[in-house]
C-alpha cells in the first residue's frame, strides 16, 4: 500500500447469494468496518443491487456492478446500461472479469467500449486483467497483461485514464486457492505501473489504483499488502462471509 493512492478493497459476490444473504452480509460488514479511510465496494448479482444500496443507506458502502453494456439503451437482451447503473445509484462496474473473458467471449475490443462507457457516465470502471496459467507458463505473462492494459485505455484521455481502477487477477489464481505471492503480485503492478506510466506519465500512473485478486483470504492479506503497488483487493470467495471478509477489509500491517 501507499497511502498516497485511494485503497480499495472490493467483493465480488459472482452468482452467489440469496436476496436475504445479500442484505445480511452488506449489513454485517457495514457493521464491521475499522478501517474508515478505506473505501469498500461490494459487487452483489445485479439482481439484488437495489437491496444492496438500500441496506448500505448511511454506511461508507459503495455498490457496482459486475458487468454492464456500452449502450445507452436499445434491443440488447440480457443486458444493463450505464443509465441504469447511474439510475440505481451504483458507483462502480467491473469490467473484463476473466470469467466474463474466457466464459462469456468478451474481446478486449468490446471491454473498452464498456470503459469508455462507464467514464462517460461517471461510474469508476474497474478493469480486470491477468494471464492464464499456460500464458504464465510460456512467459507471455507479462506481454498479456500489458495487451489488456494498452487496448483497455485506447484513446483515453490523462484525464480520464486517471478514473480507472485496475485489478490484477492472474486466471490461474482466481478460485483455485493458490494465491500469487506478494512478490509475483508486486513485481506484475510495478509493471502495470510503467505500463500506464509509458502510455501517460509519472501522475497518472503513481495515482491509479492497482488491486490485487485471485485466491485473496484472510491468512495471505497481510503479505500482499504490504507490498508497494498493491492498493487493495478483490475478493471472491472470501467475501461471501462477514467475518473472513471483515478480516481481509481491516488488515492492518
Ligand atoms: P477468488 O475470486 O477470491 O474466489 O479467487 C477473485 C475474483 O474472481 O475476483
Amino acid at each position: 500500500m501507499n497511502a498516497q493512492r485511494k485503497q480499495i478493497f472490493a467483493g465480488n459476490w459472482k452468482m452467489y447469494t440469496t436476496k436475504t444473504e445479500a442484505v445480511n452480509l452488506t449489513i454485517g460488514i457495514a457493521e464491521g468496518i475499522s478501517k474508515t479511510e478505506r473505501e469498500i465496494v461490494l459487487f452483489p448479482p445485479s439482481v439484488y443491487v437495489t437491496c444492496v444500496i438500500t441496506a448500505c443507506e448511511g454506511t461508507p458502502l459503495k455498490v457496482g456492478f459486475q458487468n454492464m453494456y456500452y449502450e445507452r439503451e436499445g434491443a440488447f437482451t440480457g443486458e444493463l446500461s450505464p443509465i441504469m447503473i447511474n439510475d440505481v445509484g451504483a458507483h462502480y462496474v467491473l469490467l473484463g472479469h476473466s470469467e466474463r473473458r474466457h466464459i462469456f467471449g468478451e474481446t478486449d475490443d468490446l471491454i473498452h467500449k464498456k470503459v469508455v462507457a462507464a467514464i462517460a457516465h461517471n461510474i469508476t470502471p474497474m478493469l480486470c486483467v491477468g494471464e492464464l496459467l499456460e500464458e504464465r507458463e510460456a512467459g507471455k505473462s507479462e506481454s498479456t497483461v500489458e495487451m489488456q492494459i494498452v487496448k483497455g485505455f485506447e484513446g483515453l484521455s490523462a484525464e480520464d485514464a486517471r478514473k480507472v481502477v485496475i485489478a490484477y487477477e492472474p486466471v490461474w489464481a482466481i478460485g483455485t486457492g493458490k494465491v500469487a505471492t506478494p512478490q509475483i503480485a508486486e513485481s506484475m503492478h510495478a509493471f502495470i505501473r510503467k505500463t500506464v506510466q509509458k502510455l501517460y506519465n509519472d501522475t497518472v500512473a503513481q495515482s491509479i489504483p492497482i488491486l490485487y485478486g485471485g485466491s485473496v483470504k484472510p491468512d495471505n492479506i497481510a503479505g500482499l499488502y504490504a507490498m508497494p503497488d498493491i492498493d487493495g483487493v478483490l475478493v471472491g470467495g472470501a467475501s461471501l462471509k462477514v467475518q473472513s471478509f471483515l478480516d481481509i477489509i481491516n488488515v492492518t500491517l
